[in-house]
């Protein structure tokens, strides 16, 4: 191995179930201000950018390892991630969750936001139903998005769903013609950029046929995410 440092090696991302992604914890620490992140949440908290923080409770701002490798972004935070303030703890961040493990890829390996921080959502009833965000919000909730990648500086982006394939990669995609490859971001070289499911898209599918191709696709790439680092990091390593 080429590093010097006396740091640890974190052996939370698994490449598959056989091999293991390793991460020297002294030189992640040494490149990255773990503070950026905290003192950014707080920013963030009086964002008004767009008028998304009247109707939410709070601002759902990104969570997770400041040094990790990988970042998912999704779109929202839904109605239980509004009321706890924390991304994906409702039933699409189980999801989310299980697929992570499925795939090799313990969550505390990754930095887990959104491309909008504010939960858009309209009545019905008594419920609070989610709504898309429009491209002026998703928009006005870029500068979070881009300050948290150039704080983290993960070497690999997973959008679940089109919003978040929208936010970063900055043009409208298609999820289903667009998953199983890497992507290249113009504005962001130092980074990779797949595109997957959002975890609530597996959710939606009406029967058990259907949830578990979705699901197994969705875990497929989340694989080939953790193969793609595995890769990359033995050829730093040489
Ligand atoms: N869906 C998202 O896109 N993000 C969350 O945090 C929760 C649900």
């Amino acid at each position: 191995m080429g590093c010097k440092t006396a740091g640890s090696f974190d052996s939370s991302l698994q490449a598959d179930r056989g091999g293991f992604f390793v991460l020297c914890t002294a030189c992640m620490d040494a490149v990255h201000d773990h503070g950026a992140i905290a003192r950014l949440r707080a920013e963030a908290q009086r964002c008004k950018a767009c008028p998304l923080w009247r109707y939410a409770t709070q601002t759902v701002f990104g969570e997770g390892s400041a040094s990790a490798p990988v970042m998912l972004v999704g779109e929202q935070p839904g109605n239980e991630e509004d009321r706890q303030g924390h991304p994906f703890v409702g039933p699409a961040g189980l999801l989310l969750a299980r697929a992570l493990e499925d795939a090799g890829i313990s969550r505390d390996a990754v930095y887990v936001t959104n491309a909008v921080k504010h939960f858009k959502w309209e009545p019905r009833g008594k419920r609070r139903i989610h709504k898309t965000p429009a491209q002026r919000e998703i928009d006005a909730c870029n500068r979070w998005l881009n300050a948290e990648i150039d704080s983290v500086r993960p070497r690999m982006i997973v959008c679940l769903g089109a919003t978040a394939g929208r936010a970063v990669l900055g043009y409208s995609i298609r999820i289903g013609s667009l998953r199983g490859v890497l992507h290249a971001a113009a504005e962001r070289p130092a980074q990779q950029v797949a595109v997957t499911y959002h975890p609530a898209y597996v959710l939606r599918q009406r029967d058990q046929e259907r949830f578990a191709a979705a699901y197994g696709e969705l875990v497929a790439d989340l694989r080939g995410v953790a193969h793609a680092l595995h890769e990359s990091a033995e050829l730093a390593l040489r």
